[in-house]
């Protein structure tokens, strides 16, 4: 699975910086380094959004905030590696 994080302007000023230390927090702690692979994109035209871009397999998930993350780690990333609750 790849995980982009946007690193545009735009969500670099919304904490995308915040969102990829969560992220490599929690790949981490699930030891999915293996599975998922992380990286940076540039602007993905969202940038209207209350949050950070970020594209999973493809799927674009707009406005992913710090509050948000936890839940956007569930269902975007757990579930569908299919590895259930956390
Ligand atoms: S800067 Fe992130 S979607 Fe545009």
């Amino acid at each position: 699975m790849v995980v982009s994080i946007c690193v545009g302007s735009a969500c670099h000023l919304k904490g995308s910086r915040d969102l990829v230390e969560l992220l490599k927090n929690a790949i981490e702690k699930h030891n999915l380094s293996e599975e998922v692979t992380l990286t940076g994109s540039f602007c993905l035209g969202e940038c209207n959004r209350n949050g950070v871009t970020i594209q999973v397999d493809g799927e674009i998930c707009p406005g992913v905030t710090v509050e948000e993350f936890p839940e956007f780690f569930q269902t975007k990333i757990l579930d569908q590696l299919g590895k259930g609750a956390t």
